[in-house]
């Protein structure tokens, strides 16, 4: 017989172990009836015991010491949203060596080391999930790994982080430059004092290799996730894209050609007749293409404490749930071997938007055009933007390439740079290759 009351263990009451512990008691009769077992919060480790918090919790329930938790027999769930990757990794490793179920919303370890951590929880007979890792309160690792998993995916493209999202958002429909978005988005919360790890696209290829990990079944490594961020983005890029009927978005992008798989997180020209192009300032969308269902977009809160605090209580009882009929152990949610008939490719092809300076005579044009030619990539579109002519002899040349790999472009780009006439390469932004 299972126990009717689960005892929960939180590492951490911050902005998500604050939303969470909110969620479970606010919403106690509720998980009650509809998991048949209560939940109980039974110990939080926090850094500062004396910290003044927005939320509050009995004072008994507070530890700063990590073994009345993990060491502690009574309690049956970790959840751990410390954040970083040490100590959370050993909390969670040894969580799943005492027999303790695991729920995560930290992409940092889930992404370097959830495949070591699902096979040792399958080991131990114990559940790990972490849906809040991946676009917060969207459950879209949920979504491909029950609903959508008799699919074969084609596509993952994600606007996983709320951050950039927001500020390419308030650039495009606020005239604001760059750095006075990111002022914004830092008053408001929405950026943090060092945004490198969301402006450099690092969170977002985290939450790339964990939904290639569950959409595709093959682990692909964040470092060999071709990366670039936003920070080279200009206004004069988004007015531009907008002339050319785009919208700027990172995007975490992968896609399967037969057994080989691409992906890349980088700025992105989106259509702005596309779903992706209607997802705006913190919000997230994740958009899959299966051979089943063909496409499906999943749209929400990427962060906040409510938003990922649902996702995490949700993977809580889901594990409840099973814990009431004895199959807690077998709620892991994606696959645990990777797929032997997909390889890792790299970055692939892609269409590019180019913007570059060039002096306004006779040839250049054609020039330009030859040696694009030469490297095998074709012009789809060309705008000279007279109307911008600067300093009275260069003028923007904005074109439109077909796709090729980003060496070749580069290599192209490199000789078209050492023509006199060429005053600078502005841009290069890739089109988004979507349905
Ligand atoms: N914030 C979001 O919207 C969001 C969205 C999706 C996923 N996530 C993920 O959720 C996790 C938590 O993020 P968060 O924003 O809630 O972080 P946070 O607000 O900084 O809270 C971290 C909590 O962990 C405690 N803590 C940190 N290191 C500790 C240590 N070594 N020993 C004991 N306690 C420690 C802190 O204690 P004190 O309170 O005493 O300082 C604090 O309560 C991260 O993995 C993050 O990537 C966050």
């Amino acid at each position: 017989m299972k126990k009717k009351t689960i005892k929960v263990g939180l590492l951490g009451f911050g902005t998500v172990g604050s939303g969470t512990y909110r969620m479970l008691t606010t919403n106690a009769n509720t998980i009650s009836y509809t998991t048949g077992v209560s939940i109980e919060v039974s110990k939080i480790l926090v850094r500062d015991l004396s910290k003044k918090r927005e939320i509050s919790a009995p004072a008994a329930l507070f530890t700063d010491q990590p073994d009345d938790i993990l060491k502690n027999p009574d309690i049956d769930i970790v959840v751990e949203v410390l954040g970083g990757v040490h100590p959370a990794f050993d909390y969670m490793e040894e969580a799943i060596k005492a027999g303790k179920h695991v729920v995560t919303a930290n992409k940092a370890v889930i992404a370097k080391d959830g495949p070591y951590l699902t096979n040792l929880a399958l080991e131990h007979k114990v559940a790990l999930r972490y849906e809040a890792s991946v676009a917060g309160g969207v459950p879209i690792l949920n979504a491909l790994s029950t609903s959508l998993q008799a699919n074969e995916f084609t596509e993952i493209t994600g606007i996983v982080n709320g951050t950039t999202n927001y500020i390419l958002t308030q650039m495009a429909e606020n005239d604001m430059d760059y750095e006075t978005a990111l002022k914004q988005a830092q008053s408001m919360g929405f950026a943090e004092a060092d945004p490198t790890g969301d402006v450099e696209g690092f969170d977002a290829v985290n939450k790339l290799s964990i939904l290639i990990s569950t959409a595709f079944g093959l682990r692909v490594a964040p470092e060999d996730i071709p990366r670039e961020g936003i920070t080279n983005i200009t206004k004069e890029d988004i007015i531009c894209a907008k002339q050319f009927g785009f919208t700027i978005k990172l995007l975490a992008q992968a896609r399967r050609y037969r057994n080989t798989l691409e992906c890349h997180v980088q700025p992105a020209m989106v259509p702005l007749d596309h779903p992706l192009a209607t997802v705006k300032n913190e919000f997230n969308a994740v958009f899959a293409k299966g051979n089943a269902l063909d496409n499906v977009m999943l749209y929400g809160k990427g962060a906040g404490a409510m938003p990922t605090g649902s996702a995490v209580v949700g993977d809580l009882l889901e594990i409840a749930r099973a814990y009431a009929v004895g199959t807690a152990d077998k709620t892991i949610p994606t696959a645990v071997n990777d797929n032997v008939n997909l390889k890792f490719d790299g970055e692939g092809q892609n269409m590019y938007y180019i913007n570059l300076l060039a002096e306004d005579m006779t040839g250049v044009l054609g020039k330009i055009a030859t040696t694009f030619g030469d490297y095998g990539i074709a012009v789809k579109s060309f705008v000279q933007n007279t109307a911008s002519k600067q300093s009275g002899r260069y003028v923007p040349l904005i074109y439109i390439l077909g796709e090729t790999t980003r060496e070749r472009l580069n290599d192209a780009l490199e000789e078209i740079s050492k023509f006199t006439f060429v005053k600078e390469i502005k841009s290069v932004i890739s089109v988004a290759a979507l349905d």
